[in-house]
């Protein structure tokens, strides 16, 4: 027997029923992000692989080890996106936008790839939903882009959803916290892990991420970056804050949150939900005030975040169902079909939702499958060449002329 095909490892397909929960997450975002301002976006599903290196840095677990990466024809290295936010940034100054309005509010969402092992809630090809205000640097901009996180998790219904808060302070003034950090680490190297321990020199902030034991009880006594902000950082960390608080946003401060991407500074964020296991973060982000510069634009600053589609669902773990047909229509005997398949055509045009047997089922097949498609009404051709329409509710039925049924059940 031909062996049989198995979706790639660490991919999934989304069934019908599994796609109207996510529909209905892609709704609600759309009317938060249009609420507030924000367009949606695309770029490509890849790009040049030094565009993710140069952007989310080369010391990070993504561009280090994570990258789907091929070379086409024409022998250029490309990637399959990791995140979205290097692809944004290069839009945005491909396209000259800074010299529109600033900020210029973006929002995207679409399928992302990280080679990673795969476990519940972390895949190789997973959706990400984003915004992105790029081009002001004020403590507003945060509140608003945080706030927008917030209402989306909120007018779902996340439960169990908590925001950790923190600042890494701009480039500059992190530069002599990280001396001191790599100090602390140097002192104590034999008691961390492998990968830290390599990791010192390029990326030491990484350190409080670890789940090993010894570098965990190494960076319960190191220095904190939050207590070494210089003066107009930590001012910019106190309005964000009383921005969230006068917004009724709820928040921790979580001094020592970092993140995977290189490119973040000032305000970073983390949503994480208490119903997922080891994957809790549903949606994250921050500040990146450097990173358009590097990437060969203006200086400009910008933040903005991405929330996991698939953590989101796991968490919400709840069924959607799927809104029903206006119209079933169906055929006693043979005679009517080729009339029923052109009236649903009919009626589709007009913007109803109709559904019509194609699988030469009998009329009582045909009556299940209308319960089943969860039909307002059924239009019965019956085999006299009369038709009959029943309200699938109250059962209720009535003698029509098929012509007239647009009429009937047009909605007001
Ligand atoms: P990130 O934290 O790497 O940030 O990813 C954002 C979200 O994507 C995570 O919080 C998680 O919910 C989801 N996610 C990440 N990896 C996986 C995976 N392998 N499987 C399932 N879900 C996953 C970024 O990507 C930044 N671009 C966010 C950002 C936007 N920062 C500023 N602007």
């Amino acid at each position: 027997m031909a062996e049989k095909f198995k979706a790639p490892r660490g991919t999934f397909d989304v069934l019908p029923q599994a796609m109207a929960r996510r529909e209905l997450l892609l709704r609600t975002a759309a009317e938060v992000f249009a609420r507030a301002g924000y367009d949606w976006t695309a770029t490509p599903a890849f790009e040049g692989t030094d565009l993710f290196e140069r952007g989310v840095g080369k010391s990070t677990d993504i561009v280090r080890k994570e990258m789907f990466t091929f070379e086409d024809k024409g022998g250029r290295s490309l990637t399959l996106r990791p995140e979205g936010t290097a692809p944004i940034c290069r839009a945005y100054v491909e396209n000259g936008m800074h010299k529109l309005a600033q900020p210029v509010k973006l929002a995207y969402a679409g399928p992302f790839f990280r080679h990673e092992r795969p476990q519940a809630g972390r895949y190789r090809q997973f959706h990400q939903l984003g915004a992105e205000a790029i081009g002001s640097d004020s403590p507003l901009a945060d509140a608003e882009v945080i706030t927008l996180l917030s209402d989306l998790v909120e007018e779902l219904g996340v439960p169990g959803v908590e925001l950790r808060l923190s600042s890494l302070g701009s480039l500059d003034a992190r530069r002599e916290y990280l001396g001191e950090l790599k100090s602390h680490l140097h002192a104590r190297e034999d008691e961390l892990s492998d990968d830290v321990r390599e990791r010192i020199e390029l990326n030491p902030l990484r350190a409080f991420d670890s789940d090993h034991e010894g570098t965990k009880a190494v960076m319960a006594d190191a220095p904190q970056l939050l207590d070494h902000l210089d003066t107009a950082d930590s001012e910019h960390f106190t309005e964000v804050r009383e921005l969230l608080t006068a917004s009724s946003v709820e928040y921790t401060i979580d001094p020592t949150l970092v993140r995977g991407l290189d490119y973040y500074t000032r305000t970073i964020f983390s949503f994480v939900c208490d119903r997922l296991g080891a994957q809790s973060e549903i949606g994250g982000g921050g500040r990146y005030d450097g990173l358009i510069a590097q990437l060969g634009g203006p200086h400009t600053p910008a933040i903005g975040w991405a929330a996991g589609v698939e953590r989101i669902l796991l968490a919400l773990d709840e069924e959607v169902v799927a809104p029903g047909r206006d119209l079933y229509i169906a055929v006693e005997g043979d005679a009517e079909r080729a009339k029923a398949v052109a009236l649903a055509a009919e009626l589709r045009r007009a913007g109803i939702s109709v559904e019509v047997d194609l699988g030469g089922r009998s009329i009582k097949g045909q009556m299940k499958q209308a319960d089943r498609t969860n039909a307002a009404r059924t239009l019965i051709f019956e085999a006299g060449g009369t038709a009959r329409l029943r309200d699938m509710g109250t059962r209720e039925q009535q003698p029509v002329e098929p012509a007239d049924v647009l009429e009937l059940i047009r909605p007001a």
